[in-house]
């Protein structure tokens, strides 16, 4: 069945935000991080059309850096997420030592982005900066904060650019809310 999708953030909208940010997020890191570089990591598969973005644009900005994934689930119990979060697959390279810089596509009830730090201090990295592009703040279940955010939007389900629902729509170039199913899209 087809789904209306209203635009929320176009591709203008995007690729104007990203280069600010970008330059926002290398302001805001340790002097040792600029100078070393840091290592980008996001958990798959949400993370990757916002990370080959923000890593163009900090290359931009002469920022050296690496990119490594984690592979997280979570299970809920019904429509909500409980929450447990568990790891299905780690790093490549080793952390130890370095700067991360954690990316996502949204943080909802900030439990992914709080297992995944924790995950990272234990594996040794020296410091930890958090970036999303967008933050739902009114869904938060744990307290955290997210140290950049692109865009800060309503509690709606959202999906492209690197957003899904069942695995559909991670295409799209820009982020639109999926409206429910109906028998002719309208
Ligand atoms: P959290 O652990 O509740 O913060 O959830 C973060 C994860 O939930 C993100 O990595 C997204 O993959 C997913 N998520 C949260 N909201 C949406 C949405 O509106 N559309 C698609 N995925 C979402
Ligand atoms: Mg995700």
């Amino acid at each position: 069945m087809p789904r209306t999708l209203t635009p929320l953030l176009s591709e203008a909208d995007i690729s104007a935000r990203l280069p600010e940010l970008a330059a926002e997020i290398v302001r805001g890191l340790p002097d040792a991080a600029r100078t070393d570089g840091v290592v980008i990591v996001g958990p798959l598969k949400g993370c990757v059309v916002y990370m080959a973005d923000l890593s163009r644009a900090l290359w931009r900005l002469d920022l050296e850096h690496t990119l490594d994934f984690l592979r997280l689930a979570s299970y809920g119990e019904g429509t909500e997420s409980t929450g447990v979060v568990r790891l299905e697959g780690d790093l490549i390279h080793s952390v130890e030592g370095r700067h991360v810089l954690l990316v996502d596509d949204i943080c909802d009830t900030g439990r992914t982005l709080q297992f995944a730090t924790a995950h990272l201090l234990a594996r040794g990295a020296s410091g930890i900066t958090t970036s999303v592009l967008m933050d739902k703040p009114s869904r938060r279940a744990v307290p955290l904060v997210v140290d950049h955010v692109a865009f800060t939007i309503p509690n709606a389900f959202v999906v492209g650019y690197g957003c899904d629902l069942a695995e559909r729509y991670r295409g799209i170039p820009f982020i639109g809310v999926l409206g429910p199913e109906t028998a002719d899209g309208g």
